[in-house]
């Protein structure tokens, strides 16, 4: 049977934002977290503390954590590739801190700049440096069903990498279909292979809409006992190092099915509507959520 109640984790201001040319003010960033909050998300992936060479777009996350309202039950996370990460992750007290390996070798390498292997060794100092802080600690795995340079991802790399993730004391662990190429069967096979060794209140499902399977793929998690979800208002979002993906699944698309399952989010759907037209808006395009659109048409 499915959960009577899912924790959905908003990523816009991270996932959904990374890849956009035109660079964002810290203000904008500031205001859809604030907004976001007020919406009732528990949890609101914030920033990254990646090297700006890599992604600019992300540059400001100092600002931006410091400039946010924050209400002590909700959780701040932000992605940390090293200790240097770490160390700006700690310093504006985020709630969670996100290492984020591949269950794809290629994709490890164009992403991060090292093997598997290597991120593994790179994320135990920050795993142990959480740990100590007290910090929630998450770890997300690309790639979780193909690849933009290697094609399908075995099921096993997938098992590997959250094993290791598991061993460094990763309270989240996200399986994450970075290019939108996964569909229900095979979502439901990787969903059952993990949850084989980890708790499933502990796995999520993180999906990118570029083919248009990803609500079915939220559904075929949740029959595996899923119960956690990455989301982005009006459908935002891509990874600039994988090529060709688009948004995450919409934020409104899912809490509208939520809504039709009897599943609670805590999440107000209207406001984050109001949220979706007001960001794409501000980004000059039309919002990628199909509910958002017809919501705010009605
Ligand atoms: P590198 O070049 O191998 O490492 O990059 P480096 O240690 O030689 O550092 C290069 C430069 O970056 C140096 O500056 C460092 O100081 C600086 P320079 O000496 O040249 O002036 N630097 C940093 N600056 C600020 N903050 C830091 C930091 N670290 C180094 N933390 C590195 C390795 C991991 C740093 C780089 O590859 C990187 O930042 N990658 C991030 C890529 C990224 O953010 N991708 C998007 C997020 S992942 C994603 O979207 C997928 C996800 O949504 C799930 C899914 O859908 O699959 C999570
Ligand atoms: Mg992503």
């Amino acid at each position: 049977s499915l959960p009577d109640r899912v924790k959905i984790v908003e990523v816009s201001p991270r996932d959904g934002l990374q890849n956009e040319k035109g660079i964002i003010a810290a203000a904008v960033k500031i205001e859809l977290i604030d907004r976001l909050t007020s919406a009732g998300f528990q949890n609101i992936e914030a920033a990254s503390f990646v090297s700006p060479k890599w992604v600019p777009q992300m540059a400001d996350g100092a600002e931006v954590m410091l400039g946010i309202q924050r209400l002590p039950d909700t959780i701040y996370s932000v992605l940390t590739p090293n200790m240097r990460g770490f160390n700006d992750a700690l310093a504006v007290r985020a709630d969670e801190v996100v290492i984020f390996g591949s269950a794809s070798e290629a994709f490890s390498q164009k992403n991060i700049n090292c093997s598997i292997a290597e991120s593994i060794a790179r994320f135990e100092p920050v795993a142990q440096a959480a740990k100590a802080a007290g910090l929630r600690l998450r770890g997300s795995i690309s790639c979780s069903l193909g690849c933009p340079y290697q094609g399908e991802t075995p099921i096993q790399s997938v098992v590997d990498v959250a094993q290791r993730f598991l061993a460094l004391g990763c309270d989240e662990i996200d399986v994450a279909d970075t290019i939108g190429v996964g569909t229900p069967k095979r979502v439901r096979q990787v969903m059952d292979a993990v949850t084989r060794i980890i708790d499933p209140a502990r796995i999520s499902g993180h999906f990118h809409d570029t083919y248009g399977q990803s609500l079915a793929n939220i559904l075929a998690s949740l029959e595996a006992g899923i119960s956690i979800f990455h989301t982005s208002v009006a459908g935002l979002g891509g990874c600039p190092y994988a090529k060709g993906a688009t948004g995450n699944v919409a934020t409104e698309d899912v809490l509208f099915m939520m809504d039709g399952l009897d599943i609670e989010t805590g999440v107000d759907l209207n406001e984050v509507v109001d949220i979706g037209m007001w960001i794409s808006a501000h980004l000059g395009r039309k919002t990628a959520s199909r509910a958002g659109s017809a919501l705010a048409a009605r």
